[in-house]
């Protein structure tokens, strides 16, 4: 029985590391096409050649997903090598984390460059593919933060929040298209995102906090896997998930 991931060809940006890394190794295990987008150009490439070894189709391209000249050439490549996009998983992010009172304005500004901007990148490059298969599927990636605010991560929800407001109002939007939408929330899972915080107090609290609570990110690696399998005519809009040691 088909598993409706293998043979798709599934766009991952972030996928150098964390959750894009393991999402890109699962769905490639699964049968997908690969195009692997993300600044660090060595690892991509380097995930890109493993996977191929394994028998695995995947393509590695440098992308800032800031830039939306990167993020159309990203999805026109896949488009190119494979003819088609299945799956666009918007997935850069980070979490420059620190209280409001220390006035980081520039990781505010990149915070909203990557985690809203870069996402609406990446729409307005795969709508379009989309739209003229009358076939696709956006996966979003929030967080639990996108759901709670909390002293120090205002900026970071604030994010996130937009991130699950863009996916409901594409849900709405595509639907004469035949396009799912699925916006994932996940809790603490161990990926490098607590290197992007460079306050110390708030750097300390959160490599302690995800030394103690973070789940592999294989975790969510697999609510992406479900999402996509799901038959075609089954959207999975929202998946919020957390450790089950964690709290907040
Ligand atoms: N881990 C968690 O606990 C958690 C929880 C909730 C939500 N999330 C979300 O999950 C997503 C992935 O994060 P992660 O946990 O996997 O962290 P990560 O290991 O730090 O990975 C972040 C990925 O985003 C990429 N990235 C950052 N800025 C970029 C840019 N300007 N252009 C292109 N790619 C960029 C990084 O690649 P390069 O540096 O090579 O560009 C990297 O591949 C983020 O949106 C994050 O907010 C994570």
């Amino acid at each position: 029985m088909s598993n409706n991931i293998e043979g798709k060809v599934v766009v991952i940006t972030g996928a150098s590391s964390g959750l894009g890394e393991a999402s890109a190794r699962l769905l490639s295990a699964e049968g997908a096409t690969v195009v692997l987008g993300a600044r660090r150009q060595d690892r991509i490439q380097s995930l890109a050649e493993e996977l191929t070894a394994q028998g695995g189709k995947a393509l590695a391209m440098p992308t800032d997903v800031a830039r939306r000249e990167h993020v159309q050439k990203l999805v026109d490549a896949a488009v190119e090598a494979y003819g088609r996009i299945d799956v666009m998983i918007n997935n850069a992010g980070l979490m420059p984390q620190a209280p409001l009172e220390r006035l980081k304005v520039d990781e505010w500004d990149r915070m909203i460059d990557v985690n809203i901007k870069g996402v609406l990148y990446g729409i307005a490059a795969a709508l379009p593919h989309m739209q003229r298969q009358r076939v696709g599927h956006f996966i979003n990636v929030s967080s639990v933060a996108g759901h709670r605010v909390g002293p120090g991560f205002a900026v970071y929800a604030a994010t996130k929040f937009a991130v699950r407001a863009l996916s409901e109002g594409l849900r709405q939007e595509v639907k004469p298209y035949n396009i799912r939408t699925t916006v994932i929330s996940p809790g603490a899972v161990a990926t490098e995102l607590p290197n992007s915080v460079t306050d110390p107090e708030a750097g300390a609290r959160i490599r302690k906090f995800y030394a103690e609570a973070a789940i592999p990110a294989e975790s969510f690696a697999r609510t992406v896997a479900f999402a996509i399998s799901q038959p075609e005519d089954v959207d999975i809009n929202e998946i919020l998930f957390r450790p089950t040691r964690q709290e907040l």
